[in-house]
């Protein structure tokens, strides 16, 4: 049990080490004894459900990060891409850009994806099948998201190699305590991740793909009705997509299969009805989310758990947090493949909501029926090896035994 002083000294930037390990006991705490907790240099972290969803539903509350981020970053290609991205803007370039690429993320884009998902689990299964002891993460669970990526923007198969490091690189450019060879090494993957793209782009452009499945050639030419993206916009949408949605997803699937593993008695419920895998997916994102914070800045006060918070106060959203608050969530440590309603905030909510829930919820989908049905068993060869970052949560290795 976390006491109340604990709590109230607890800073994301000196996380301790068991909060890696397991942030859900400092998140109760937070919730109960300060759920708008003071962060150093400025700013609050907010636990609690409700005000999560009431900052996602707050027109007032920005997602322009630019001056958060300009004294970490600097004049950085890391600065460049992550505030030229979606996540890090209002309206108007927000609105005008989202609709681009949810019109490239429609349902029959997405229902279009499904047969070349399940080509690709059945061949990773059978290669798994081949080993009998694997590393999850790296045999499975990221080797899906980054060719459904690498797909939907028809990169070609020889230029997908470096994908996966760029996207982990970059990411990790968001962390709240970021050293130099974090820094370094996400502005090197920005830099050569464009370089790539440039010839890609140019290629496209000489000859376009279908505007209806290709999203990079939807991407280029934008929407019909005239609206565009500059060349640099074009450049960092794509690898935001890419990093969108390959840790993430990568992370759900891992962490996912990490709780059917802790909770065998869910695993033998979903295998007996293989329907609930939906509602199981659902779950894995409620119980331990690949995305743990997201952040707004205030441009009007407002009042959260009854603190009133000046305008231009920089808000944490605990993500992890909110989706383990008991009053939105019966028994919220229980793990229930079953759990209706499960009204979580993996994806946020709001303007900003996940652009490819439903393409993360469509790899989930067919991963997890597909593995289950071809693996009567599966258990844990070892203990698993935490990625032990704070904003992204997920394993680097997560080794497994199955027959
Ligand atoms: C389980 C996997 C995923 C999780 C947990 C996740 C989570 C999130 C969250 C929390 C946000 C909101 C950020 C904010 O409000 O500041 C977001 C935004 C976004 N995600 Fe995902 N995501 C996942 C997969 C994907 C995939 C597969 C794609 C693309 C194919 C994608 C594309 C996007 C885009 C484009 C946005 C920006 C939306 C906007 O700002 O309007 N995500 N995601």
């Amino acid at each position: 049990m976390i006491s109340a002083a604990a709590a109230r000294d607890f800073q994301l930037v000196r996380a301790p080490p068991d909060f890696l390990d397991d942030p859900y006991p400092w998140y109760a705490a937070l919730r109960e004894h300060d759920p708008v907790h003071a962060l150093e240099g400025g700013g609050v972290f907010l636990s609690r459900y409700d005000d999560a969803i009431a900052v996602y539903r707050n027109p007032h509350a920005s997602s322009d990060k630019k001056e958060e981020f300009r004294p970490k970053l600097g004049a950085s290609p890391l600065y460049e891409h992550h505030t030229t991205s979606l996540v890090f803007n209002d309206p108007p370039l927000h609105t005008r850009v989202r609709r681009i690429i949810m019109g490239a993320l429609n349902q029959r884009a997405i229902a279009r994806m499904e047969a070349a998902v399940v080509t690709l689990v059945d061949a990773l299964l059978a290669a798994m099948a081949e080993k009998r002891e694997l590393d999850f993460i790296d045999d499975f669970a990221a080797r899906i998201p980054v060719e459904v990526i690498g797909n939907l923007l028809d990169i070609p198969q020889a230029e997908r190699g470096p994908l996966r490091g760029w996207s982990v690189a970059i990411l990790t450019g968001l962390e709240p305590a970021l050293t130099p060879a974090m820094f370094e090494n996400g502005n090197r993957a920005v830099t050569e991740f464009i370089a790539m793209l440039k010839e890609l782009i140019a290629r496209r452009r000489k000859r376009p793909g279908d505007y209806e499945s290709d999203v990079l050639t939807r991407l280029i030419q934008g929407e019909q009705d005239g609206g565009r993206l500059t060349e640099t916009e074009l450049y960092h949408q794509c690898i935001f997509l890419l990093n969108a949605g390959h840790e993430t997803t990568t992370n759900l699937i891992g962490n996912g299969l990490w709780q059917l593993l802790r909770n065998p008695g869910e695993m033998a419920r979903l295998r007996a009805d293989p329907a609930l895998v939906p509602s199981a997916i659902e779950e894995m994102l409620r119980y331990d989310g690949p995305i743990q914070l997201n952040n707004r800045r205030l441009v009007e006060p407002a009042t959260l758990s009854g603190k009133s918070l000046p305008a231009s106060t920089l808000l944490t959203i605990g993500i992890g947090a909110a989706n383990h608050d008991p009053a939105q969530f019966p028994e919220p440590e229980r793990f229930d493949v079953a759990r209706k309603p499960n009204r979580h905030v993996a994806f946020g909510q709001g303007d900003h909501a996940c652009a490819g829930m439903n393409v993360a919820r469509l790899e989930g989908r067919i991963a997890f029926t597909r593995l289950l049905a071809r693996f009567p068993h599966i258990e844990a060869a070892g203990p698993p090896e935490r990625d032990r970052r704070i904003r992204f949560r997920g394993f680097r290795k997560l080794p497994i035994r199955i027959a």
